[in-house]
């Protein structure tokens, strides 16, 4: 039986938090280690009964105090910046990463590819390329962890968070829930599986999915009446959707808001919150009217509209 001593690692990024662990662990022992074999040799040099000088008259030497405050400060504010580094790193998913929306409920976990393939509990993903997770909760809150990519982030009701990762080494990992959110917590995990690009191009072909999430998207659009309003219409007049996600909104309150995933969420259930400028706020809420699954369906549409010129039959 292998006892391995150190966890599996499948990024660059993991390799680079393990090594900051590790300077920190050596920071740790060179500042703990002096003080526990000072503490030692001196209870054996002054023991009772034992024949020593006990007169310690007190003396100052200022250099001394001031050093061993502000060489171990120093040392932890290099790890503060180098930790800050890593923290800036992994919350900044790069451009053209793949985009995999998550959906998290007691007790279990929901993958959704741009394809529209949906896996439970178990994620096919490619090597060597930047995966984007978009997560949310459907009830309370949920951890996502990779412990092979050296990755956590919580999994929240009613606002999305976002995850990232490159792996670097095809294989089989953990992933697991790290937030206590009821009985059957310990049981909330499942595997990724890394693979080479073509076996997960081939895994794709073979895994059943009718029509992408943005089609989905497209055809909730249709049935909910969106478009009744949003495509190019004479009575209604609604901010057109066509080359808005991921851009500047101008909003009614003088504000300028980014489009991104939680303001198309906002406003398709609380449209009052932010009123795009020169619109009346006449949008009604469509909370408890979609589930969160085509909320994500809605927004992959809407983010295909991103780069499209032209407005849809
Ligand atoms: Cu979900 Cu613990």
């Amino acid at each position: 039986m292998s006892f391995p001593l150190w966890p599996w690692t499948a990024s660059a990024y993991a390799h680079q938090v393990d090594i900051l662990l590790l300077f920190l662990w050596l920071l740790a022992a060179a500042l703990s280690v002096p003080v526990v074999v000072a503490l030692g040799a001196f209870a054996l040099r002054y023991r009772a009964g034992l024949e020593v000088n006990r007169e310690h008259r007190p003396s100052r030497n200022i250099t001394l105090e001031v050093s061993w405050a502000l060489i171990p400060f120093l040392l932890t504010l290099v790890f503060f910046t180098w930790a800050a580094k890593l923290y800036f790193e992994a919350n900044r998913p790069p451009p053209g990463a793949l985009e995999i929306s998550v959906l998290a409920r007691q007790w279990m976990w929901k993958f959704q590819h741009p394809g529209g393939q949906r896996e439970i509990n178990e994620l096919h993903v490619p090597v060597n390329r930047p995966v984007k997770f978009t997560m949310i909760s459907e009830d309370v809150i949920h951890s996502l962890y990779f412990p092979a990519l050296r990755i956590k982030q919580d999994v929240l009701p009613a606002r999305y968070t976002t995850l990232w990762f490159d792996a670097d080494v095809p294989g089989t990992y953990k992933l697991l829930c790290a937030e206590f959110c009821g009985t059957s917590h310990s049981e909330m995990g499942g595997q990724i599986i890394v693979m080479e690009p073509a076996d997960y191009e081939r895994w794709l072909e073979r895994t059943p999915s009718d029509l992408s999430l943005a089609a989905r998207g497209a055809n909730l659009f249709r049935s909910l009446g969106c478009s009744g309003c949003h495509v190019r219409s004479e009575a209604v007049d609604a901010p057109p959707l066509w080359g808005v996600f991921g851009g500047p909104v101008p909003l009614s309150s003088g504000q300028v808001i980014v489009a991104d995933e939680g303001y198309i969420r906002d406003s398709i259930l609380l449209p009052k919150k932010a009123v795009v400028a020169g619109y009346r706020p006449i949008m009604p809420t469509f909370e408890g009217r979609v589930s969160e699954e085509q909320l994500i369906q809605l927004i992959a549409y809407i983010k295909s509209l991103a780069n499209d010129e032209g407005y849809p039959q």
